[in-house]
C-alpha cells in the first residue's frame, strides 16, 4: 500500500515490499462511520483492559454489543462504573448500559444472539515460562458450544501462532460447521494501549489473518468497526506472530535501553538527553526509555509464548532469551543499586527505610500485574531494608509472600533513608519529594529533584 508510513528501521526503503501489504477497504457509512457490512450484534468475550473499551467502540458505531465475562465482581464493577476507562467512554458506557445498547452478563448462551463474536480473555504465563492458556481454552470452549451459521469468530487475545487453529477449529468443526462456508474464523490481536490517550482505537491499524480469504474478509468487516485502518494477512498463524513480534520489539528496545542507561552512567552522561538526540534521526533509529524494568500481561509475557513454541518444537532464539533474562533481573539491579546508595550515603543501617513511589506498572493506571515495584519491594525487604510505597491509584498491594502493604496517605510527614521513583501519576502532589536528600529516580524523568540519582 504506497504511502501508508510503516514504522520500520530501514533507511527510507520502507516502501520496497509496498506492494505486499494488503490493506482491507470497506465502504463506511458517513454519519455513523460504521462499514457497510458491519454486524448488527456483537459479542465481546473477556471485559478487561481491552474487552471493555472495545465493546464501548463498537457501541459507539451503534452495534448492540452484549459482553460476557466470567467473573461476576468484574461485571458489578462495570455496572458501577468504577473501571479504567477514559472519561468519555466511561459515560457512554454507563448511558449504553442504562438505555440496554450495551448489556452485560456472565451467560455465555447469550453467545448465540451475535452475529460476530470477539475474544478477549487474558494469556498470561504461568510459573514455568509456559502459557496459561486456561481462560483462553474455556472461552473458545464456550464460543463453540454456542456459534451458530453465519457467525463471524475473532481471536484477538495474544498467544502462540497457531492457537486460533488449535483452540477453535476443532470444536467448530465437532459441531458440523465448514469454517470458511458456515462460519468464519480469524485473528486479530488487540493493539489497545489501555490509559494512553495519545492511540485511540480508532486510529490504530489491526492486522487480520483469517482461515480462508472469505474469514479474512469477514472478520475485516468486523474490526473495521474500531478501526479506520485494517491489513490482511495470508493466515491467523501470520496474525498472531505479527503481535509477537511486535512484543518482542518491544522487549528488545527496552533491554537496549535499560542498558544503554547504564553505559551513559558509566560514562558519565545522561541517557534521557542522548536517546533524544538520537531520536532525531528520521530514519533508522526506534529507541526507548530506560525505567526501572517492564511490567503489565505483554511485554513480560508475550516473549515467552514464542520461546515456548520453539522449544517445543526442538528450536531457540537465543538473542530473546537474552532479552528476556535481562528484562527479567532488572528489578533486582534496582534493588542492588539502592542497596549501594544507602551504603555510599552512610545509611546502610540496622534496617534503613525506603519509600517507593508509584507501584503501577505504568502513568496514570491501578495495573499492578507484573509490576517490577512487587520485586523490588520484596528484594529490599530481603535486603533487610523496611519498606513502604505511596500510590493513590493502588490502595494497597501484596508481594508475593503474602506481605500486605498499604499506600502511605501522607508520605511528606514521614521520615524515609531513600526515596524511590517507580512510577509518576499525573495530577499527584510530589512536591515534597524534592527535599529529600536521597533520591533514586528509576523512571529517568524526575528531574524536579536537582540532586536526584540515577541507576
Ligand atoms: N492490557 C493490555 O495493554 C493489552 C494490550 C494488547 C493486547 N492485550 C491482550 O489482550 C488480552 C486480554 O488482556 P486484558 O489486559 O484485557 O486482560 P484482563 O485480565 O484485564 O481481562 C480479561 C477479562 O477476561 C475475563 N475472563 C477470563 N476468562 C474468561 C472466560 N473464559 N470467559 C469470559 N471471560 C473471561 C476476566 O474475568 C477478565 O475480566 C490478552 O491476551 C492480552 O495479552 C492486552
Amino acid at each position: 500500500m504506497e504511502g501508508f508510513p510503516l514504522s520500520l528501521a530501514v533507511n527510507g526503503r520502507e516502501h520496497e515490499f509496498a506492494d505486499r501489504l494488503v490493506s482491507y477497504s470497506g465502504v463506511q457509512d458517513a454519519a455513523t462511520g460504521r462499514p457497510d457490512t458491519a454486524p448488527a450484534a456483537v459479542a465481546v468475550v473477556g471485559l478487561g483492559y481491552v474487552g471493555l473499551p472495545t465493546v464501548v467502540e463498537f457501541r459507539s458505531k451503534h452495534i448492540e454489543v452484549t459482553g460476557i465475562d466470567a467473573s461476576s465482581s468484574r461485571l458489578d464493577a462495570i455496572l458501577e462504573g468504577d473501571v479504567e476507562l477514559a472519561e468519555s467512554d466511561r459515560a457512554l458506557l454507563s448511558s449504553e448500559l442504562e438505555s440496554g445498547g450495551i448489556r452485560v452478563t456472565t451467560d455465555s448462551a447469550l453467545l448465540g444472539a451475535a452475529e460476530a463474536v470477539v475474544i478477549c480473555v487474558p494469556t498470561p504465563v504461568g510459573a514455568d515460562d509456559t502459557p496459561e492458556l486456561s481462560a483462553l481454552r474455556r472461552a473458545c470452549v464456550d464460543v463453540a458450544e454456542h456459534a451458530r451459521a453465519g457467525q463471524t469468530v475473532i481471536l484477538t487475545s495474544t498467544s502462540y501462532a497457531g492457537t486460533t487453529r488449535d483452540l477453535l477449529l476443532g470444536p467448530l468443526r465437532e459441531r458440523g460447521f465448514e469454517v470458511g462456508r458456515d462460519i468464519h474464523v480469524a485473528f486479530s490481536a488487540e493493539r489497545i494501549d489501555p490509559g494512553n490517550p495519545d492511540h485511540r482505537q480508532q486510529d490504530t491499524p489491526r492486522v487480520v489473518g483469517g482461515v480462508t480469504e472469505s474469514c479474512s474478509k469477514r472478520a475485516a468487516s468486523v474490526i473495521n468497526c474500531v478501526t479506520d485502518s485494517v491489513f490482511l494477512v495470508s493466515s491467523p498463524e501470520a496474525a498472531e506472530l505479527t503481535k509477537l513480534y511486535e512484543n518482542v520489539f518491544r522487549a528488545v528496545t527496552l533491554a537496549v535501553a535499560n542498558e544503554f542507561a547504564e553505559v551513559c552512567r558509566e560514562l558519565s552522561l545522561d541517557p534521557i538527553e542522548v536517546t533524544l538526540a538520537a531520536g532525531t534521526k528520521p530514519y533508522g533509529f526506534l529507541g526507548g526509555f530506560p525505567g526501572p524494568g517492564v511490567g503489565g500481561h505483554c511485554i513480560p509475557c508475550d516473549p515467552y509464548y514464542l520461546l515456548w513454541q520453539l522449544r517445543d518444537r526442538g528450536s531457540r532464539a537465543p538473542l530473546l532469551e537474552q532479552v528476556m533474562h535481562e528484562i527479567r533481573q532488572r528489578p533486582q539491579q534496582v534493588v542492588r543499586r539502592v542497596d549501594e546508595l544507602l551504603r555510599e550515603h552512610g545509611q546502610r543501617s540496622e534496617r534503613p527505610g525506603v519509600l517507593l513511589i508509584g507501584a503501577s506498572y505504568k502513568v496514570g493506571v491501578a495495573d499492578l500485574r507484573e509490576s517490577p515495584a512487587l520485586p523490588i519491594l520484596s528484594g529490599l525487604v530481603d535486603a533487610g531494608i523496611e519498606v513502604g510505597y505511596h500510590d493513590p491509584l493502588v490502595p494497597r498491594l501484596e508481594l508475593p509472600d503474602g506481605t500486605e502493604l498499604v499506600s502511605r496517605q501522607h508520605p511528606d510527614e514521614e521520615k524515609w533513608d531513600l526515596v524511590l521513583i517507580h512510577t509518576v501519576h499525573p495530577g499527584v502532589d510530589y512536591d515534597w519529594v524534592i527535599d529529600y536528600p536521597l533520591v533514586l529516580d528509576a523512571t529517568y524523568r524526575f528531574d524536579r529533584v536537582p540532586h536526584r540519582l540515577l541507576l
